[in-house]
């Protein structure tokens, strides 16, 4: 399975590296290709979306090695993080930056950023690895999530994970529609949330340890 790191987009002088250690030689030119691409897609994203993209690759590194993910899986699982937006660009300013609750019909529009990032990425092939994690970052443990409704261990687990991540980091920095949250009324909102069964609950409580070691290590 080759799968390549987020990172390397995010810290472009290593790119060469890193490709020359993973990729072929005759792999070279596609590769290049194709990180020239996702470089242009993700900086066809809005500030904050973009932003929250590159914070996601790093807290799924983090949570995966947390949770002893193999390094195969741990790359799967930030690329998904670093792209899972990525169908935003496609979604009209007017509803993804509304400062208030978005209408019925604006909802409809704004899931629609799963299928159109599942899209995207299906062109790229080594990325295709990622496109379960692209297209359900936004089902529900209870089945009452988007796009499909899957539910319990249908949803692929990395989507799980990622799904964690997002709402987190969602939660914790401001939005046009809400202030940025202390860690504290975060992880409440996730317990009551996950209480309303719409997350894993092993998950939730992985996820749990993983913030208390974090401020145990911030200090
Ligand atoms: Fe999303």
């Amino acid at each position: 399975m080759e799968v390549m790191s987020p990172m390397m987009i995010t810290r472009p002088q290593t790119i060469q590296t890193v490709i020359s250690q993973r990729f072929s030689t005759v792999d070279l030119d596609e590769t290049a290709n194709i990180l020239s691409t996702i470089g242009r897609l993700v900086g066809a994203l809005d500030r904050d979306t973009r932003e929250h993209c590159e914070r996601l690759a790093e807290e799924c590194r983090a949570f995966g090695e947390f949770l002893n993910l193999p390094t195969d899986e741990i790359y799967i699982l930030m690329w998904g993080g670093y792209l899972h937006d990525i169908g935003k660009m496609a979604i009209p300013t007017e509803v993804l930056q509304k400062p208030g609750t978005l209408t019925a019909a604006e909802w409809e529009v704004m899931k629609q950023h799963t299928l159109i990032g599942e899209s995207i990425c299906a062109a790229l092939q080594p990325l295709s690895h990622i496109l379960p994690v692209i297209r359900h970052h936004h089902e529900r443990w209870d089945g009452s999530g988007y796009p499909d409704g899957l539910a319990g261990n249908d949803i692929p687990d990395l989507a799980q994970i990622v799904q964690v991540l997002d709402v987190y980091d969602a939660l914790t920095h401001p939005r046009c529609y809400k202030p940025a949250f202390s860690a504290q009324h975060a992880l409440r909102i996730m317990l009551e949330d996950a209480a309303k069964g719409w997350y894993n609950p092993e998950l939730i409580q992985a996820f749990l340890q993983f913030k208390a070691q974090a401020v145990l290590v911030e200090g």
